[in-house]
């Protein structure tokens, strides 16, 4: 068993598997698994990776340049730039979003999951001499001018599996924005961890839960004095759970570094503090939830604490919420083998929820749409709550993902901390099931160049269960093991 810091379990990625894990995305769910599983697969080079052209990295340098000036140093003039802006990729029936990141000189690009319930940025790393599996892009450090090795390992498990590696430092750029950033290169991670175009995850929870101890990006701007226009970040995430049309990339919305962007919501932002100053998830007090009209009992204190968490799919509750939640709902029933750990309910059934948090007099509605997880037969549906017992563990008992942050604009402020909710415009309402192109790369207000992805798909090899090998493991077994919603692949 790993023996998790007190306040140090990344939430990210909770279900992520649960839409990645086939082609199907309605298929029946998979079982929350029994324990963390440890096997995992080496992640490994591979051949012909393309660099990043010519163009790109000369605009990559005007905006290293543009951020020197921001921080003083260098001699670059006065291009400052206090917000940026990073376009998002929705995968597989809003499964996860990802962002892109550039990291290293010359920079290369990187698809990161931009997840606020983690506070570790990672990248899956291979050296010259591995080979690539599954065609994921990976950081070579040998290839990067100013990257520096700092001879520490890196571990770190998620509710959906688990990443080792080394800790490293380079420089990142993010959303118009370098930083020169402590990450973990990672050559093991559980199976399905990651899927190709993404190569790692940026956490954007406060640095108190890092693995590494490293200060998250967006945490070292906003701490550097005029760095940001505001200290916050917002998304705005786009749906395509109901479109048919759907592709397995889509254009997942907008995420937005030091300030908000008002064409993407209405009227004010309700902000609400995190309670008690428990700054290290972005943590919510639950004071409403309504199911069809019809109020939930819930637990006060810190019993009724939600974590806002861009990197789970769904919505986990304690058991005996997620009893109340269906019992009002006609017709349901708690799942069993495959999808024990959620609930069944007709498909024909609307299911609308609404959700009031702190002490704030509105509240914001869930969709039908967004509630209907997955279709397990003709007639059933999964609803997206499932159940996350998080007792014995430093995890809030309640985590409200995309399935919740969907139907809102969301902003994470760290002074004075606080998570705020705002109405969707028009416009963002728009992006809606719009299909089109997902997008490229954004590393700020202009594209870079992705490494084309002309990798080999050869076979990884070798497994181990990594117990006991990293040094900054901030894994909950207990957390691990029910939220694993989708792991069956691991077993
Ligand atoms: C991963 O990196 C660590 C640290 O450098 C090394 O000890 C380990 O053998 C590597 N594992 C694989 C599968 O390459
Ligand atoms: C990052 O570190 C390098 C080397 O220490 C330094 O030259 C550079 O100015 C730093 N960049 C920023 C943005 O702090
Ligand atoms: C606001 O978001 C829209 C949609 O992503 C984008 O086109 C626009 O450039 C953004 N505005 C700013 C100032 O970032
Ligand atoms: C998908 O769900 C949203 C929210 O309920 C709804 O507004 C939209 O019309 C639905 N789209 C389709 C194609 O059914
Ligand atoms: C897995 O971990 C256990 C307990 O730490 C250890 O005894 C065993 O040798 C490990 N197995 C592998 C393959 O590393």
């Amino acid at each position: 068993m790993l023996s998790p810091p007190p306040s140090a379990i990344p939430l990210g990625l909770l279900l992520l598997s649960l839409g990645l894990s086939g082609t199907d995305a309605r298929a029946t769910p998979h079982p929350p698994s029994p324990g963390l599983v440890s096997r995992t697969i080496d992640i490994v080079r591979r051949a012909n990776v393309q660099r990043s052209a010519e163009d790109a990295l000369s605009w990559l340098e005007q905006n290293r340049l543009a951020t020197h000036a921001k921080y003083g140093v260098g001699a670059a003039g006065n291009q400052k730039r206090a917000s940026g802006l990073n376009l998002l990729t929705d995968v597989q029936l809003d499964s996860t979003y990802f962002g892109s990141i550039a990291v290293g000189t010359p920079p290369t690009s990187f698809d990161v999951i931009l997840d606020t319930g983690s506070s570790d940025l990672w990248l899956a790393s291979g050296s010259s001499d591995t080979r690539s599996t599954r065609g994921i892009t990976l950081f070579e450090p040998e290839t990067s001018s100013t990257f520096q090795d700092l001879g520490k390992e890196f571990g770190i498990t998620y509710g959906s599996g688990s990443a080792q590696g080394v800790l490293g430092e380079d420089r990142v750029l993010f959303s118009g924005f370098e930083v020169n950033q402590t990450f973990g290169l990672v050559n093991q991670t559980s199976q399905q961890l990651l899927t190709a175009p993404i190569s790692g995850l940026m956490g954007l929870g406060f640095q108190t839960i890092a693995a590494s101890g490293a200060t998250p990006f967006w945490q070292s701007l906003a701490e550097t004095s005029g760095a940001l226009d505001s200290p916050l970040f917002a998304f705005q995430l786009t749906r395509f759970t109901n479109d048919s049309n759907a592709q397995q990339l889509e254009a997942g919305g907008t995420f937005t570094l030091g300030a908000t962007n008002s064409s993407l919501f209405t009227g004010d932002i309700d902000y609400q503090d995190i309670p008690d100053g428990a700054t290290g998830y972005w943590i919510q007090q639950l004071t409403g939830l309504k199911v069809n009209g019809q109020s939930i009992n819930l637990p006060t204190g810190s019993n009724g604490w939600a974590a806002i968490d861009t990197g789970t799919t769904g919505v986990g509750v304690p058991s005996d919420t997620l009893q109340a939640i269906f019992s009002a709902i006609p017709n349901s029933q708690q799942g069993s083998g495959q999808s024990s750990g959620y609930y069944l309910y007709p498909c024909s059934t609307q299911v609308t929820v609404e959700v009031t948090w702190g002490s704030s007099s509105k509240s914001w509605t869930i969709s039908p749409a967004d509630f209907a997880l997955q279709q397990v037969d003709q007639d059933t549906c999964a609803g997206a709550f499932f159940e996350i017992p998080t007792q014995g563990t430093s995890a809030p008992p309640f985590i409200f993902g995309d399935t919740f942050l969907k139907n809102v604009y969301s902003v994470f402020r760290s002074s004075p901390a606080s998570v705020g909710f705002a109405q969707l415009s028009s416009e963002s309402i728009a992006m809606n099931g719009a299909n089109g192109a997902a997008p490229s790369a954004t590393i700020g207000s202009v594209q870079s160049v992705t490494p084309t992805n002309t990798g080999s798909s050869g076979s990884g090899s070798g497994s181990s269960n990594g117990s006991g090998r990293a040094s900054a493991v901030s894994a909950s077994a207990v957390l691990a093991s029910t939220v694993l919603g989708a792991l069956a692949v691991l077993l």
